[in-house]
Formats: C-alpha cells, sequence, structure tokens
C-alpha cells in the first residue's frame, strides 16, 4: 500500500496500529482512493445489503471525496478512521466515530469475501476497539448493526459487546426500513 497513511508513524502519531504480524490498522487518506474504490466495486453487492452508501454507484471522486472528510475528521478528533491492510493489501475498513463530549464512540465495519470467515474482521475491529478504550476518554464504544446481519452480530458477541435492544424501522435502505440491533461496551 502506498499515500502518506502507509507511512504512519510519527506524523500521525504512532500510527498504523499493528493488529498482529502481517495485519494492521492505517489511517484513512484520499491517497488511498484508488485500491479503496477497487476494494469496494468488488464487494459492492454484497456490502449493498447491510451498508446504505453501498446501494448507489461508486466512483473514484467521491470516495476521494470521502476519505478526505475522514482524514479531516481525524484530524479534529471525531473520527478514527482505518482501512485494514492484511499482508500489504487493503481488505476493509473500521472506524470510530468519537463524541468526546459524552465520551462515547460509536464502530462502523466491513471487510471484503476474501477474509470474511478468516477471522480477520475480529482481530482487527478487537484492536480499534481496545485502542479507543485505551487512548482515554471514552466510556462506551456502541455497535448498531441490521437486526438481520447474522455475521456482524456474532462477531459483536464474540468481542464482548452486551445486546442491549432493538430501535425499530432506524435505518433506511432503498424500499424498506430496517430495525437495527444495538451492541456496547463499557471501559473496564
Ligand atoms: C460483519 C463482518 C465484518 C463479519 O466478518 P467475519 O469475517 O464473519 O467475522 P470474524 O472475523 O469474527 O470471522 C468469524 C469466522 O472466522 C472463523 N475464524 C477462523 N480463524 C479465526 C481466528 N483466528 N479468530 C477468529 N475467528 C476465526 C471463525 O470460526 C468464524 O467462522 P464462521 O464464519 O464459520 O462462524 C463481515 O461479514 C462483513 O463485512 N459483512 C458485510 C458488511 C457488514 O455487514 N458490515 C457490518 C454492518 S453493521
Amino acid at each position: 500500500m502506498t499515500g502518506a497513511a502507509a507511512t504512519g508513524g510519527s506524523a500521525t502519531g504512532g500510527y498504523p496500529l499493528e493488529v498482529r504480524p502481517g495485519l494492521r490498522l492505517e489511517l484513512q487518506h484520499p491517497d488511498l482512493a484508488p485500491e479503496y474504490l477497487a476494494l469496494v466495486e468488488a464487494n459492492l453487492e454484497r456490502l449493498a445489503r447491510w451498508e446504505p452508501w453501498a446501494t448507489v454507484p461508486q466512483s473514484l471522486s467521491g470516495i476521494r471525496t470521502y476519505l478526505a472528510w475522514q482524514a479531516q475528521a481525524f484530524v479534529a478528533r471525531t473520527q478514527l478512521p482505518f482501512v485494514i491492510v492484511l499482508d500489504g493489501q487493503a481488505v476493509g475498513s473500521c472506524t470510530a466515530r468519537l463524541d468526546a463530549t459524552e465520551g462515547t464512540a460509536e464502530i462502523g465495519y466491513w471487510v471484503g469475501a476474501e477474509v470474511e470467515g478468516t477471522g480477520v474482521a475480529r482481530a482487527s475491529i478487537g484492536a480499534l476497539v481496545a485502542h479507543v478504550f485505551d487512548r482515554g476518554g471514552t466510556a462506551r464504544v456502541q455497535a448498531r448493526t441490521a437486526v438481520g446481519n447474522d455475521r456482524s452480530r456474532t462477531l459483536l458477541d464474540r468481542l464482548g459487546f452486551e445486546f442491549e435492544g432493538v430501535q425499530r424501522s432506524a435505518q433506511r435502505m432503498p424500499g424498506r426500513r430496517v430495525d437495527m440491533a444495538v451492541y456496547a461496551k463499557i471501559a473496564g
């Protein structure tokens, strides 16, 4: 992987995050747009089942704008936005949206089909959640996932999140509305 995010280190305060040998979380950056777009396009059909943003066509300019916005939000300390990189290849995304006022965070994530069912998601999202708590200031990490998204719900269970309830009709998808399951993990 090329780009400013790949250099991490001093300029970005200790990033990328090493999850385990060969697996790391790199800060999202607009330079990553071509590789990120290729990954998104290869997985768009399966992601469109669960991710509202994936139900519309993607473009290089749109992805670049998104990544630039994420990088700005990192500087503003409102997002921890990562690309999941396995053996030098982008294989997914995991992010935490930070609310400094409430001391809470909400995570989002997806991985490509080629690593689904291998534990890469669990290791990466586990590292993200640990990082959110370790950096201080966050008492609660929340995740919301469609009630019918069994893989995502199993992942959250395995990461020690607790199911708190269902928000009815909480997400808009084309032609339907979706009930969302709310999960949370509390510091300590
Ligand atoms: C949700 C999502 C991230 C879950 O990914 P995942 O790969 O199923 O999750 P995990 O990393 O926990 O992998 C679990 C599987 O890997 C297996 N595995 C293999 N080696 C493993 C290891 N070392 N550690 C953990 N699990 C391992 C587990 O046995 C499990 O197998 P199973 O699928 O037969 O139950 C993924 O399905 C996805 O991206 N979906 C599309 C987008 C989406 O739904 N996003 C969430 C919106 S809220």
